[in-house]
């Protein structure tokens, strides 16, 4: 795979969304988060077990502590589900410490609800292997998120941080399509906004009459019963 891969995570705990999408083979992690948890209804270890069968990239868990000794502790229980888990932990002091030591450990880490390209210089120094900028949150302040983006990917590259920039918070496909602009590495997609990507009204137009026209010639590409052997 090129050095250049951009990589696709989906942004909900939602299984059947997920199996959905991973069988177009364009899926190529999931990131969870609390309130995307909950708002399945279902065991929390559960979920995550179900979705790490369903992918084979990174799947990112939440701990829920936080005191770094907790966040550790939930940190290692929840690694323990699945090789494709990756430990989600929140931009706080306590938080960068256990990204370290899970880091150390071996074990992926994402470090998430970042905000200033400094709480992502720390990400990196403390070992994570993705950094979540918010961008839509951002925009939502009146912020312009993308900028984020730009600032972390030019500082990750200046010191070669093997970091991924994950961009998150994505609120449409022009969010996509700014992170691709900007060479991030990963960019995580609610399945609202992958749909939103692939749907074009001239596209459902052009097919419709490609198809009327098609129809007119009563041809059909594969044999049929009455096809000439
Ligand atoms: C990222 O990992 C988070 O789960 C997510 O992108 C947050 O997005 P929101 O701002 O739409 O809640």
């Amino acid at each position: 795979m090129s050095e250049r891969y951009m990589k696709f995570f989906v942004d909900t705990a939602d299984t059947a969304e997920i199996a959905n999408l991973a069988s177009t083979g364009l899926v190529d992690g999931v990131t969870t988060n609390p309130s995307l948890v909950a708002k399945t209804g279902k065991d929390f270890l559960e979920v995550v077990r179900e979705i790490c069968g369903l992918v084979d990239g990174p799947v990112s868990a939440e701990v829920t502590a936080t005191d770094f000794p907790t966040m550790l502790a939930e940190g290692r229980h929840l690694a323990k589900i699945a090789d494709n888990v990756t430990i989600k932990v929140p931009l706080t002091v306590d938080g960068l410490r256990t990204c370290k030591a899970i880091s150390d450990d071996g074990i992926m880490v994402n470090v998430t609800l970042c905000f200033s390209a400094a709480q992502a210089l720390l990400a990196a120094k403390a070992g994570a292997s993705f950094i979540s900028p918010f961008v839509g949150r951002l925009d939502d302040i009146g912020i312009v998120g993308t900028d984020l983006i730009a600032d972390i990917i030019q500082i990750y590259a200046n010191y070669d941080f093997p970091t991924q920039v994950l961009v998150a918070s994505v609120r449409g496909p022009q969010h996509v399509i700014d992170a691709a602009k900007l060479g991030a590495d990963v960019v995580t997609v609610p399945p609202g906004v992958i749909r939103a990507m692939y749907n074009h009204p001239l596209t459902d137009k052009g097919l419709t009459a490609f198809l009327a026209d098609w129809e007119k010639t009563g041809q059909t590409i594969l044999p049929t019963k009455s096809s000439p052997a």
